[in-house]
């Protein structure tokens, strides 16, 4: 922190005088949203319904892959750069091999495809892990009764070719097992795929704030919790070895998750590595702040904004947000 010694001391220096009215306050601003920080994550399903209402995410629909490029279309006509996929598959084709996470023709290289067809030039950011494919839950592989780092591992990079065959422009891995980025971008090199980018989940939190999202990807009950693999919400120090690992293993941006709790991580990130870094502002800060408007404890817009702009004040080079097609309306607007 620097600090300017030269204050003029009152009535010479009146903060006040520039938040005397908007333009003022405008152009003294320090941060601005722009509609090219946000990435909008969206849910594919694999039923005949065109949409499908998550309960617990007011507002955000399950869509049938026709429909994903269609609200693909409209967000990059907003401005939107990025959009990222998340399936939600018939609980049939889960397993406890998870090995839908790897089908060449599996529903989200399905939707990378359909999009990219249609909409070439709007990127694709995909979850690399595999939470939505297995029957427990979990983002690995249960053998006996553990999550297998390395057996997962495998499965990843499975994963992340059958997706960058499929069109994704982004891997972004959000399991958190050892040493994965490393494999996958190995993997990509051997492979032909040196444009693949990584955005990883470098510093990803054992999190309360994941709730509506399980719902929306329907996961019925996990068994246990995510705490052997996530990061535990007393460290920092922790977190700054974890983004360390990623960029080392050729991560080319990091993220950090959830949001408005870890704002103080995603300084820190920002601060030392200098990387392009992105906050993911999760389902249930999403759903809290729909939930808080709903009682009519808060202005949606205003309370939305404010949300947004502290992620780039801490130093966000962009954020996912399930309000980014609003907000980008709002911005346009
Ligand atoms: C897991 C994954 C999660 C989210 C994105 N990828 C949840 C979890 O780790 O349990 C959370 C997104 C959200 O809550 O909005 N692969």
């Amino acid at each position: 922190m620097t600090f300017n010694p030269i204050l003029a001391p009152y009535p010479a220096g009146r903060p006040r005088r520039l938040r005397q009215s908007p333009w003022i306050r405008d152009l003294v601003a320090e941060n601005r949203l722009h509609v090219s920080d946000l990435i909008w994550p969206i849910f594919v399903h694999d039923q005949d319904k065109a949409r499908d209402a998550i309960g617990s995410l007011q507002g955000v629909d399950r869509l049938s892959i026709a429909e994903a490029v269609k609200e693909a279309r409209e967000a990059k006509a907003l401005g939107i750069n990025v959009i990222a996929l998340f399936p939600h598959l018939n609980e049939k084709i889960r397993t406890a091999d998870a090995k839908a996470a790897i089908d060449p023709d599996g529903l989200i290289v399905q939707t990378c495809r359909a999009i990219k067809a249609a909409v070439p030039d709007i990127g694709l950011l995909v979850d690399i892990a595999l939470d939505p494919y297995t029957d427990h839950g979990h983002d690995g592989l249960l053998i006996n009764g553990k999550i297998h780092n390395d057996a997962t591992v495998e499965m990843l990079v499975q994963q992340s070719l059958a997706l960058t065959n499929g069109g994704a422009d982004i891997l972004a891995p959000s399991d958190m097992m050892d040493g994965r980025i490393g494999a996958i971008r190995t993997a990509l090199e051997a492979a032909g795929h040196q444009d693949t980018m990584i955005m990883s989940y470098a510093a990803k939190y054992a999190s309360a704030f994941y709730g509506p999202y399980r719902d929306a990807i329907g996961v019925k009950a996990l068994k246990g919790d995510k705490k052997t693999y996530q990061m535990d919400s007393a460290n920092t120090e922790e977190a700054l070895r974890e983004v360390a690992i990623d960029i080392s293993e050729g991560a080319d941006m990091v993220m950090v998750k959830p949001g408005l709790p870890y704002l103080d991580i995603v300084q820190r990130v920002t601060d030392t590595f200098k990387v392009p870094t992105f906050v993911y502002q999760v389902s249930g800060e999403y759903a809290m702040i729909k939930a808080a408007v709903e009682k009519g404890y808060m202005d949606h817009d205003r309370g939305v904004m404010e949300t947004l702009l502290a992620f780039k004040r801490a130093g966000a080079s962009g954020i996912l947000t399930y309000f980014a097609k609003h907000v980008a309306e709002l911005l346009k607007a």
